[in-house]
């Protein structure tokens, strides 16, 4: 035993150039993906009251949003849609004129460096609220996924730059490589997400989505939060599918899923911070009862250092501001 202490680990905590120099995980702007709303209307720019900042837009306004993102420095965003009627059959999901693929038209006719992602499901179209199309109380699988690649290909046809089916349906990453393919969008990446809870945390979301369920859950498909060799099995087929980027969903309370998946696989791996997460934050930050910038970052921090690549986040615009301010 050498003399006490030789080894003193606080020796590099002292000086904040070396804890600069030593840092082993940073947040950049090219992490961050930024989740919008958009629905029909003009001039719409409804705030989502469990969601403090987050806003449903209609597509002027989502425009100047988009704007704002490009000014900022965020790089990439993902569309949700709130559609002008549904159905049983969620046909506005796979219409050239629903709402995102109007959205994704504007925005690619006038945005420039602007990625725009589609999520891909059917719950926000359907009038039951359920990801799929239904057997009376069952969510048929075979029959969704061939909606899903219509779906798909439209966003494609209508300029999305990368596809992300978040429905949890058995080979649906496949049927849309396919039907994607067969149309000749071989050059568009499909961002899976791969692992999907059947989590609490999307409260907030179905407020801003309109995609409450009108009975039941979502179990039969998304997965049981205790399992996590579940979540390699669901990503090593997404894979063999032919997914591009795979995605762990909620991102906070899943780092473990996210550590394993990224060492398992060496995947380009992205995490969604999902509404939940963030309204936890927003709410006490805004109450006085923590530090909301600073558990932020760390809230992120964390997702990276779990081995995320991009994350999907609510604060995305504050992260950018918050960079920018630090520079
Ligand atoms: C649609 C979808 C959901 C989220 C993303 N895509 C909701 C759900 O599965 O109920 C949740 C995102 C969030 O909570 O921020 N399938
Ligand atoms: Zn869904």
């Amino acid at each position: 035993m050498a003399n006490y202490p030789t080894k003193r680990l606080r020796r590099l905590r002292y000086n904040p150039i070396i804890r600069d120099m030593i840092r082993e995980t940073s947040l950049t702007k090219n992490d961050l993906i930024y989740p919008l709303f958009v629905m029909p209307g003009e001039n719409v720019k409804n705030p989502v009251k469990s969601m403090p900042g987050v806003f449903q837009f209609s597509i002027d306004n989502l425009i100047k949003e988009c704007e704002e993102l490009v000014a900022l420095g965020v790089p990439a965003i993902i569309l949700f849609g709130i559609p002008e009627h549904k159905d049983e059959k969620g046909s506005e999901a796979y219409d050239d004129n629903g709402i995102i693929q109007r959205a994704v038209r504007e925005i690619k006719a006038k945005i420039k460096n602007l990625l725009v992602i589609t999520d891909v499901c059917l719950c926000e179209y359907t009038s039951h609220g359920h990801c799929g199309l239904l057997d009376g109380e069952e969510i048929l699988n075979d029959e969704t996924v061939s909606l899903l690649a219509k779906e798909a290909v439209s966003h494609a046809q209508a300029g999305a730059d990368i596809i992300a089916p978040s429905d949890m349906m058995d080979g649906r990453v496949l049927a849309i490589r396919k039907a994607l393919d067969y149309k000749g969008f071989t050059k568009i990446p499909i961002m899976s997400y791969s692992v999907k809870y059947s989590s609490g945390y999307y409260g907030p979301f179905r407020d801003a989505a309109n995609s409450s369920p009108s009975f039941g859950d979502r179990r039969s498909h998304q997965m049981d939060i205790a399992n996590g060799d579940e979540a390699i099995r669901e990503v090593e087929s997404d894979i063999d599918e032919g997914a591009d980027i795979v995605m762990v969903k909620p991102a906070g309370p899943y780092l473990d899923i996210i550590r394993r998946v990224k060492d398992k696989f060496g995947m380009p791996t992205a995490a969604y911070q999902v509404s939940g997460e963030y309204s936890m934050i927003k709410a006490a930050g805004i109450n006085g009862w923590i530090d909301e910038e600073r558990v932020m970052i760390e809230s992120l921090i964390a997702i990276k250092r779990a081995g995320a690549d991009m994350i999907l986040t609510y604060f995305a615009k504050d992260v950018a501001k918050y960079l920018d301010k630090k520079e």
